[in-house]
């Protein structure tokens, strides 16, 4: 007889498999064609990233440092490995320094937790990571707002909110002792977004940020090793490096690790030491991993990854211009390797998955409320290791597939121009909270209904 507690579970599940939400673990067939992951540069399997790992790890024989870290970074986890690694990551993305965590999820929420003081203003791309959410559930900001996805208008309009209200502020005299008159405002956005593969306006969001004295983060997940000179991301590659406070780049996808380094000012690192909780309370990432870490990054040094990129590029171009899909399919505008054919409906991206993977094609649907309704997509990742034939088959079974639905259904009415961006989706309620409201009011007091992109 199931205890109390196993009987909740039980239900709970069954509820999520009733709404067709219940998430299972899948190992995808080794023989099958990679379109979904995350190995932009298909380093996991890269020969040469091997040898020079297990080269590194032969270079320690007698085990220093330790095969496991054997603790937290501040108490024994930390070693002189590790923060090499961290200087030649400052150094290879020219920063003052570089804090290594265990995942790209603890430095946001590690970041957001933590750097944000008593009052201050976080203002985020509706379509930032999970991780920045957790973050700000325990963050001493007073303010925390979505503002549209790359959206510079509805941006600006709530940095200037925010200053004017500074200034009434000021002016009551309530800001009391506080020899910084106006807030910090913290900006978050993603250099490449994750489900959309779109990229953030980074060059005009720093223009304006200047302009308001804001500090911008910026989360480099999917751009790091395929964005900028040797991959050092996208901020690199528009140069901005000495414009922006914070970037975050992860080592757990072009990368073939794990964890994440944020990189910017020494006193930042050194905060972070001081007040991350994830970093603080968790026991630090092992040697083989940092040493994983050190030869992704030694390969991109040395300029190893040069060709992948330029390979993976090509592909982006051709599957781009080849693919030939009626209006009512909407290719995402994307230079990313990420690219989503949006259609309405989860039915019809589960149909389409199903025909590529059976084909020997690994492609995920992201169905809502993962994404809102409307926005449901089959999202494809292009890889250094896909071949122009595997792309051209993906491109031939999504064209007849296509043309089998026009045939079985008749003529179907094409997306908007404007795609729906006023759906809720689970993410978005999950980060108002339980008793939240699900729409996200701007600090003018109207109220935008908007839409935020789980990732997965
Ligand atoms: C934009 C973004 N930031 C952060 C993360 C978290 O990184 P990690 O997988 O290293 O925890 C992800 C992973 O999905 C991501 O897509």
């Amino acid at each position: 007889m199931p205890s109390q507690i196993e009987h909740q579970l039980q239900q709970q599940l069954e509820s999520r498999k009733d709404r067709s939400l219940l998430r299972r673990l899948v190992v995808i067939p080794a023989t099958s064609a990679d379109f979904s992951s995350n190995d932009f540069l298909g380093l996991a399997r890269n020969p040469q990233l091997g040898a020079r790992f297990l080269k590194e790890l032969q270079s320690f024989p007698t085990h220093t440092p330790p095969l496991g870290s054997t603790g937290s970074r501040l108490l024994d986890g930390n070693s002189r490995y590790a923060e090499e690694l961290e200087d030649l990551i400052a150094g290879f993305h020219n920063a003052e320094a570089a804090l290594i965590f265990n995942s790209g999820f603890d430095a946001n929420v590690g970041f957001f937790s933590s750097v944000p003081q008593s009052g201050d203003v976080i203002l985020y791309d509706e379509y930032i990571h999970a991780s920045v959410h957790d973050g700000m559930k325990v963050t001493r900001a007073g303010v925390k707002k979505a503002f549209l996805h790359n959206s510079l208008e509805h941006l600006e309009e709530l940095l200037q909110t925010v200053r004017r209200e500074d200034q009434q502020q000021a002016g009551t005299g309530l800001s009391g002792n506080n020899k910084y008159k106006q807030r910090n405002i913290f900006v978050a956005v993603e250099s490449v977004y994750s489900m959309d593969g779109d990229i953030a306006p980074l060059r005009e969001i720093v223009d304006l940020l200047e302009q308001f004295g804001a500090y911008l983060i910026v989360d480099e997940a999917h751009a790091t090793g395929v964005f900028g000179e040797q991959g050092r991301g996208l901020v690199n590659e528009l140069g901005l490096e000495g414009r922006v406070f914070a970037r975050l780049h992860t080592f757990s996808k072009a990368l073939a690790s794990n964890g994440a380094a944020m990189v910017g000012p020494k006193v930042l690192k050194e905060y972070l030491i001081n007040y991350a909780r994830p970093l603080i309370y968790s026991t630090f990432t092992s040697f083989s991993n940092l040493a994983s870490v050190k030869s992704a990054y030694q390969m991109l040094i040395a300029g190893e990854t040069i060709e992948l990129v330029q390979k993976v590029r090509s592909l982006i171009s051709h599957f781009r211009t080849t693919i030939n899909i009626p209006p009512h399919i909407h290719l995402l505008p994307s230079e990313s390797p990420i690219q989503g054919l949006v259609m309405e409906g989860n039915a019809r991206v589960n149909a389409l998955s199903q025909q590529l993977i059976q084909a020997g094609l690994n492609v995920k649907p992201i169905r809502f409320p993962t994404v809102p309704k409307g926005k449901e997509r089959v999202r494809i990742c292009l890889h250094s290791h896909n071949t122009i034939e595997q792309v051209d088959m993906l491109i031939r079974i999504v064209e007849e597939w296509v043309k089998k639905e026009e045939r079985d259904v008749g003529a179907i009415v094409p997306l908007p121009a404007t795609l729906d961006t006023t759906a809720t989706t689970e993410a978005q309620a999950a980060a108002a909270g339980p008793t939240a409201s699900l729409s996200v009011s701007t600090l003018s007091g109207s109220t935008k209904k908007t839409s935020i992109l789980s990732k997965l």
